[in-house]
């Protein structure tokens, strides 16, 4: 069976981990470290990123971020964000996954829970539901949040230019968006990492990588009681 075949893998099927965390918080730069880490011991991930990831959802992107958009309704923000993510289900991770892969992606449904449930004000109740109608049980293996000050994270941000629809949000919608990432990770600290990101871009790595070995080392060991 196609199970068997995949648990060739020392730590079975293929894993869902996600870069999560605010405007400049590093994802980006830290998604091409953890690829090379995740490399080194064996896994080398499907790297991907929210909202994007196949041809539709990055057109879709391309409307969310569009700062000639402003008026967009937030019940259509996130939609939109959930419209992408079904297709990138679809299309990208569930195969990946299926096939044994490593998945590594740069934002996912935190992100909602974060920007359209928090710093929208939408409530977490909606967001739900939408998971579960998209995602039916998956859910990321491991959400790695790279936790920083909004006023430093969007400095970091804003050096690249043009803001984008979202960025040009006030600090506080930043700072609702940065609370409810946080509130998610204590409510559920086995599947967190969150990492202090106003560390070197160095230091932030070496955090990220051995969070990552202490998770798997306890994956391998809970394997067989259910831990699974
Ligand atoms: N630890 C760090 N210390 C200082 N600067 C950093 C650090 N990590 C990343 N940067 C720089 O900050 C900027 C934003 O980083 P990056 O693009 O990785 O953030 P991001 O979380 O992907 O942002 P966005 O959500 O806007 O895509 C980049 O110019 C990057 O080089
Ligand atoms: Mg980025």
């Amino acid at each position: 069976m196609s199970v068997e075949v995949a648990s060739a893998s020392p730590f079975g099927l293929g894993k869902f981990l996600v870069l999560e965390g605010i405007e400049g918080s590093g994802k980006t730069t830290q998604l091409t470290y953890l690829e090379q880490e995740l490399t080194a011991l064996g896994h080398p991930p499907v790297l991907t990123r929210e909202p994007g990831g196949t041809a539709l959802g990055e057109r879709l992107r391309g409307l969310l971020l569009d700062p000639d958009l402003p008026g967009m309704h937030a019940d259509a923000e996130l939609l939109l964000m959930f419209a992408a993510r079904a297709q990138h289900l679809a299309e990208v991770i569930r195969p990946a996954l299926e096939a044994g892969r490593w998945v590594v992606s740069d934002r996912f449904t935190d992100a909602s829970y974060a920007y359209q449930g928090a710093g929208r004000g939408l409530g977490m109740q909606r967001i739900g539901v939408l998971e579960d109608w998209v995602q039916a049980d998956l859910r990321p293996d491991l959400v790695i949040l790279l936790d920083i000050d909004p006023a430093a994270g969007l400095e970091r941000a804003l050096q690249r230019g043009r803001r984008d629809r979202i960025e040009r949000e006030a600090l506080d919608f930043f700072a609702r968006a940065r609370d409810a990432y946080r509130a998610r990770a204590e409510a559920d600290p086995a599947r967190y990492l969150v990492v202090d990101a106003a560390d070197t871009p160095e230091g932030v790595r070496e955090r990220i990588l051995a969070g990552v070995r202490a998770r798997l080392a306890n994956a391998a060991q809970g394997r067989g009681d259910g831990g699974g």
